[in-house]
């Protein structure tokens, strides 16, 4: 039987049907795992489902041994496996998009704003203390986002989705996007703008870009002074996009009007400055945890694996380059004698 190293246990159903056919190892521990770890439990797998929370470098993929063929990222990002590495191996990486994981995305995306722009967590705090002495006409005054101007920046397949849901709030939305995509602006009923434009007219930016060295700090003190007075920041794609320093410098002249981060430039770290802030709302990476959307996940992260190991091409491969010169050895249990036999 083939191993298959998940390196925490995540919800869902096929795991366990996996186990019917596979040698499935699953980390005890209930936390990210570090690197010699992952070798310890998991050498000779052939294959690995990993979360975002633990770091793919190619020493790793080396340390787990020739059989490792497939690294199955329990995320739709992937900036916590060196992919190029992984290439260079005959490694396939995959990853776990999918409707039910980008619209839970989406919608909390929306949360954030709304909380944000109503002050729905604030408020909730000053009832929950027992402050609330009557209906007053001043208290927790927001903004409405009826009408505002949205930025999104990654119009993807998340961005766009959030696109679509500003639409009912009769917004105007405006994108930045590497490439113009002008079947999508038609379809969505979105404008292209460059970035600093979008900065400078966007009540509220929205962040849907993949971490990547050309993003990293995109959110930085130069672009925040490019933003309208009072604007809102909202991130639920990957923490080092923004530069927090600037971002607290920001909140506390009243440049930005409020954040809403559901992902942190030093996860698992929450900025200890913005925590005390009222207009920041700091969520623990939860944008995509929905029953529906970690099920799927599950389901997706396994069918990679198996169809890896049983020779064929997986739907939601990172690296296809890497699929002419992926690591063939067979995992049927006759090839796995012979190859038993011949060590
Ligand atoms: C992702 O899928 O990349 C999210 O950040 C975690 O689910």
């Amino acid at each position: 039987m083939a191993k298959i190293f998940v390196t925490r246990q995540i919800p869902g159903k096929a795991l366990e049907e996996l186990a019917k056919t596979h040698e499935v190892v699953v980390s005890p521990f209930d936390r990210p795992l570090a690197a010699d770890e992952i070798v310890e439990m998991g050498k000779g797998a052939e294959a690995a489902l990993t979360l975002l929370t633990e770091r793919w470098t190619g020493e790793l993929m080396d340390q787990m041994g020739p059989n490792l063929k497939i690294i199955s990222n329990y995320a739709v990002g992937f900036d916590n496996i060196d992919v190029k590495a992984a290439t260079e191996r005959g490694i396939l990486v995959c990853n776990t998009p999918s409707d039910e994981v980008n619209e839970a995305v989406a919608e909390f995306t929306w949360a954030l704003i709304l909380s944000l722009s109503r002050r729905v967590v604030e408020s909730s705090e000053f009832a929950d203390k027992g402050a609330y002495r009557g209906w007053e006409p001043h208290i927790f005054l927001g903004r409405d986002v009826y009408s505002k101007t949205l930025g999104i920046i990654g119009l993807g397949r998340i961005g766009s989705m959030v696109a679509r849901r500003a639409k009912g709030f009769n917004m105007r939305v405006v994108y930045y996007n590497r490439d113009k995509d002008t079947d999508e602006e038609k379809e969505l009923g979105v404008e292209y703008l460059d970035l600093d434009s979008l900065l400078g007219q966007s009540d509220i930016v929205s962040l849907h870009v993949p971490l990547t060295s050309e993003t990293r700090h995109l959110i930085n003190k130069d672009s925040i002074a490019k933003m309208k007075n009072g604007a809102y920041l909202i991130n639920t794609s990957r923490g080092p996009i923004i530069d927090e320093h600037a971002v607290v410098d920001a909140l506390r002249s009243g440049k930005l009007g409020g954040v809403g981060l559901d992902v942190h430039e030093n996860e698992p770290a929450t900025n200890p400055e913005m925590m005390q802030m009222e207009n920041a709302i700091l969520t623990p990476h939860i944008a995509s945890a929905t029953v529906e959307a970690r099920e799927k996940m599950t389901q997706q992260a396994v069918d990679a694996i198996v169809k890896v190991l049983s020779g064929e091409k997986p739907n939601d491969l990172v690296n296809p380059e890497a699929w002419l010169s992926k690591r063939i050895q067979a995992t049927d249990s006759s090839s796995r004698i012979a190859v038993a036999q011949a060590q």
